[in-house]
């Protein structure tokens, strides 16, 4: 028999204290933030999307991206990232000394309007000058596209219209594009057409990461339809915390846990502590007060796997 070969490693992008506690009611302190992207960095992970410099008006809950950035130790092996809209976002970025932003577009014109307040062209003028200073300050771009499987306002997206965005978003200088199941409405096959198209619209496989929401429990499912394309990046939030506050009925991410334990039981490196991220959720659980909804995270990885 053969078996099909996944790729030796992938990259695992933890986005629960940005795209998670963006989504949550309650604005989780400072000091519980800074523990749990502490833990996160100490179980390995490559790189933690820690805050976005948007406006506090539109997202309260992470009014704090200053002082949190303040708290965090450097950590050699993590990358600590930022979500950025406009110039004035990565002013206060720069600031702050981080390293790595992300802008953000989507593929659907209604959704960037309720998202930024701007057309998906608007959104790409304002990225400009962010781009320009990103790269005459050496700080590493990764660029949004939300929407690019379905749209909560639009519906269904055209796959072909959505890897044209993408491409636009590397040709204005991103180093990688990271494609949003925003509302989490994706399955393998959906899946499998839009990496098509984003391979025809010249987006490579190594410069693309997935970003699924698991609103219908497919997420775990286009991680797999994605590994047998060769595509080995992934964003996910531990616990599986999160969602967004402008797309109705977005669930949380795919948790960190649940994509740990795939991977792991295929063979595929990620360099990450899976106990230790789950320590970290439970931080953060205890935080807001409510139980968490990933499935690793609540049961555990089987008791005869090694414990890492
Ligand atoms: P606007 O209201 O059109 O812009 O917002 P404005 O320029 O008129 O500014 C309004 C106010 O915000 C002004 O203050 C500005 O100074 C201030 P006022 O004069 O009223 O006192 N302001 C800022 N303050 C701090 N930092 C800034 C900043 N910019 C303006 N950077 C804007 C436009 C883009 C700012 C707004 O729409 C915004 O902040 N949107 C962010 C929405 C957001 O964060 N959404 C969630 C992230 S995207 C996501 O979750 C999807 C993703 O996970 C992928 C997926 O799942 O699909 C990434
Ligand atoms: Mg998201």
């Amino acid at each position: 028999m053969t078996r099909r070969a996944y790729p030796p490693r992938a990259v695992v992008t933890e986005v629960g204290p940005r795209d998670g506690l963006q989504n949550e009611k309650e604005v989780v302190p400072t000091e519980a933030k800074a523990a749990f992207v502490e833990g996160l960095a100490e179980a390995g992970l490559p790189e933690i999307e820690v805050s976005s410099f948007v406006s506090p008006k539109w997202v309260p809950q992470l009014g704090d991206a200053e002082e949190l950035f303040r708290r965090l130790r450097p950590h050699p092996r993590t990358v600590f990232s930022a979500l950025v809209p406009n110039e004035r976002g990565m002013e206060r970025a720069l600031a702050c000394g981080v390293r790595k932003v992300a802008v953000f577009t989507a593929a659907t014109e209604s959704f960037s309007r309720r998202n930024t307040n701007a057309s998906v062209e608007e959104t790409l003028e304002r990225f400009r000058p962010v781009l320009a200073a990103a790269r005459a300050a050496g700080v590493a771009v990764r660029g949004y596209l939300s929407t690019a499987f379905g749209c909560p306002f639009e519906g269904p997206v055209d796959p072909a219209a959505a890897a044209r965005v993408a491409r636009e978003l590397l040709d204005l200088g991103c180093d990688e594009v990271s494609v949003g199941d925003t509302i989490g409405v994706a399955t393998p096959g959906r899946v499998r057409e839009g990496l098509d198209a984003l391979r025809e619209a010249g987006v490579p496989a190594d410069r693309t990461v997935l970003h699924f929401h698991d609103t219908r429990g497919t997420a775990l499912a286009n991680v797999l339809a994605s590994l047998v394309e060769g595509y080995a990046s992934f964003d996910s939030s531990a616990g599986g915390v999160g969602g967004c506050p402008y797309a109705p009925g977005a669930g949380g991410n795919l948790a960190t846990e649940d994509l740990l334990f795939l991977l792991e039981g295929l063979g595929v490196e990620t360099g990450v502590d899976l106990e230790k991220v789950r320590n970290a959720s439970r931080g953060i659980e205890a935080a807001l007060g409510r139980q968490l909804p990933g499935k690793v995270f609540r049961a555990g990885p089987a008791p005869w796997a090694p414990v890492r």
